[in-house]
C-alpha cells in the first residue's frame, strides 16, 4: 500500500519525505486555505513547491463545478507539473470531465466518494484514483472502512483498474485497516503516520537494551 500525506503544509511533507515512506500528496481547498495561500499565482506556486519535495503523485483539486470550467482548470493544473493529478468531485459534471481527462491523457483522483455506486462511476469514467472518505463516513455512525472493502471487492471482480485511495483518515488504526482491506493507497495526516511507530514495549525494550549496552 502506498502512503500519501494529506496536507498542503510543506514542513510536514518534508518530514514525511525524509522518513523515506512517502509516495505522494493529496491536497484539497480546505487544506490549501489552512496554509493561508491566496490567489491563483500563489496556489500554483505552492503546488510546484510540493512537487519539488515529493517523488510521486500530487493531487490538486479543481474549484469549478461545471464541465467546461473543470476541464479548463484541470488542464491548467495538469500543465503545472507532470506529478499533478487533477482532483475532481463526484458530481455529474465531474464524471463527464473525468471521462474527458481520461480520453485526453490527464490522470484524475475522484474525490468526495461515499458509496460503492459512486466508486463504480469513478472507475467507469477512467479515474486513476477513487477516494472514499472513511473518517467522514465514521462521523455519520457508519463504518467507513466497510466501503473500502466493498469497493475493493467490486473492482476485483469487475477488473476495474482505478486505484482505491483511502481518504479522510483519522487514526493509525485506520491505516492498518486500509492495508488489511487492500486499499492501494492511504492518504494520512502526518500524526497518523507517526502513530504507527508507537508501542510501549518498544520504548521499554529499548530503554533496557541501552542500559545493558552502557554496562559493556
Ligand atoms: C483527501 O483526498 C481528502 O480531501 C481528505 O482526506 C479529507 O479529509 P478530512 O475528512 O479529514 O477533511
Amino acid at each position: 500500500m502506498q502512503f500519501f500525506i494529506d496536507t498542503a503544509n510543506l514542513d510536514q511533507i518534508k518530514e514525511a519525505h525524509d522518513l523515506g515512506v512517502l509516495n505522494g500528496v493529496t491536497t484539497n481547498p480546505s487544506l490549501m486555505a489552512k496554509e493561508g495561500i491566496k490567489g491563483k499565482k500563489a496556489i500554483e506556486k505552492h503546488y510546484k513547491d510540493i512537487c519539488k519535495i515529493v517523488d510521486g503523485d500530487v493531487s490538486a483539486e479543481v474549484f469549478s463545478t461545471d464541465f467546461k470550467s473543470i476541464v479548463e482548470e484541470g488542464k491548467r493544473l495538469a500543465g503545472l507539473h507532470e506529478k499533478i493529478i487533477v482532483k475532481v468531485p463526484m458530481i455529474k459534471e465531474g464524471v463527464k470531465a473525468m471521462h474527458w481527462f481520461s480520453e485526453n491523457g490527464i490522470a484524475t483522483n475522484c474525490t468526495l466518494v461515499f458509496s460503492a455506486g459512486q466508486a463504480i462511476l469513478a472507475a467507469k469514467a477512467g479515474a486513476k484514483y477513487v477516494s472514499p472518505f472513511v473518517g467522514r463516513i465514521d462521523d455519520t455512525c457508519w463504518d467507513g472502512m466497510e466501503l473500502v472493502g466493498q469497493i475493493r471487492h467490486i473492482y476485483d471482480i469487475q477488473g476495474f483498474e482505478t486505484l482505491i485511495l483511502a481518504a479522510s483518515i483519522r487514526s493509525s488504526l485506520h491505516i492498518v485497516r486500509a492495508a488489511e482491506l487492500g486499499a492501494h493507497v492511504c492518504t494520512c495526516p502526518l500524526d497518523t503516520i507517526m502513530g504507527l511507530l508507537k508501542h510501549p514495549l518498544t520504548d521499554t525494550g529499548l530503554k533496557k537494551f541501552l542500559e545493558d549496552a552502557a554496562k559493556m
